[in-house]
């Protein structure tokens, strides 16, 4: 049976994202069967960079990721980082809360560039917060319960995750670990960095600021990146 997002979904979620996004947005097949790669061979795997702090470790790692996964087939996958750094993410709207008068609500603007028709793969990089991941990444997470809601619209997308943290240890796999059950509950499909290191998504240390000097983590951040583009090519080649 064919499953039509339409825009009551949005309106109803409180998120409002811009009608011209969702008209298009997971069109499925007469079987019923949802688009990968939508009308376009191109597939596009979108990061949101949830640290507070515009352009610092968490984008940079992200956008390391993200070259990474572009270099696996440039003709074929399209990214771009969603920074949520400067933003106003409230997390209320999640909870049926209405926004305080004035509030200024950033999220429709985020949400649309999720619901475009060829995502195939969501990059989700938290700083590691006292062993967890950052509020913004919460906020933003809890808000995404809006896709859930509107007929598991990230269903079959494939999901990675990084996390930054100020020490080596510092909990990275932690927060790495509290966001992996809210992608499942969104029925994505979770990766980790694959090989050679192969464990739970990119952990990096970020040492004054400059990430680059954590090859290792630099390095996590690569795999994970070509991981989700690797998985988003073969889950698009089995739907044809
Ligand atoms: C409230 C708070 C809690 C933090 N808790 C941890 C922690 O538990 N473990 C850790 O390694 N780093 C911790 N840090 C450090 C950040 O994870 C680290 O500086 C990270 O690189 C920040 O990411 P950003 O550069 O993208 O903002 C914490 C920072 C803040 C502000």
């Amino acid at each position: 049976m064919a499953r039509d997002i339409t825009r009551r979904h949005f309106l109803n979620a409180g998120a409002g994202v811009a009608a011209t996004a969702t008209g298009a947005w997971m069109s499925r097949s007469a079987q019923g069967e949802e688009s990968v790669a939508g009308d376009s061979d191109q597939l596009k795997i979108v990061a949101v960079s949830c640290s507070p702090r515009r352009g610092m470790t968490t984008s940079t790692g992200l956008q390391i990721a993200l070259e990474a996964a572009q270099e696996v087939a440039p003709e074929r996958i399209e990214v771009e980082l969603v920074d949520l750094g400067g933003l106003s993410i409230p997390g209320a709207p999640a909870a049926n809360i209405a926004l305080q008068p004035g509030e200024k609500d950033d999220f429709p603007e985020v949400a649309a560039k999720l619901a475009v028709p060829n995502l195939a793969g969501l990059l989700v990089g938290t700083p590691v917060y006292f062993a967890s991941m950052s509020y913004l990444c919460k906020a933003f997470l809890d808000r995404c319960g809006m896709f859930r809601r509107a007929d598991f619209a990230l269903s079959g997308k494939v999901g990675g995750v990084l996390a930054v943290g100020g020490v080596r240890s510092g909990g990275q796999e932690l927060a790495i670990g509290s966001i992996f059950p809210i992608l499942m509950c969104q029925e994505m499909v979770l990766v980790g960095e694959g090989r050679p290191t192969g464990h739970f998504g990119a952990r990096l240390w970020n040492r004054d600021d400059d990430i680059l000097a954590d090859e290792f983590g630099v390095s996590t951040a690569q795999a994970l990146g070509r991981r989700v583009a690797e998985v988003c090519l073969e889950r698009a080649a089995n739907a044809r």
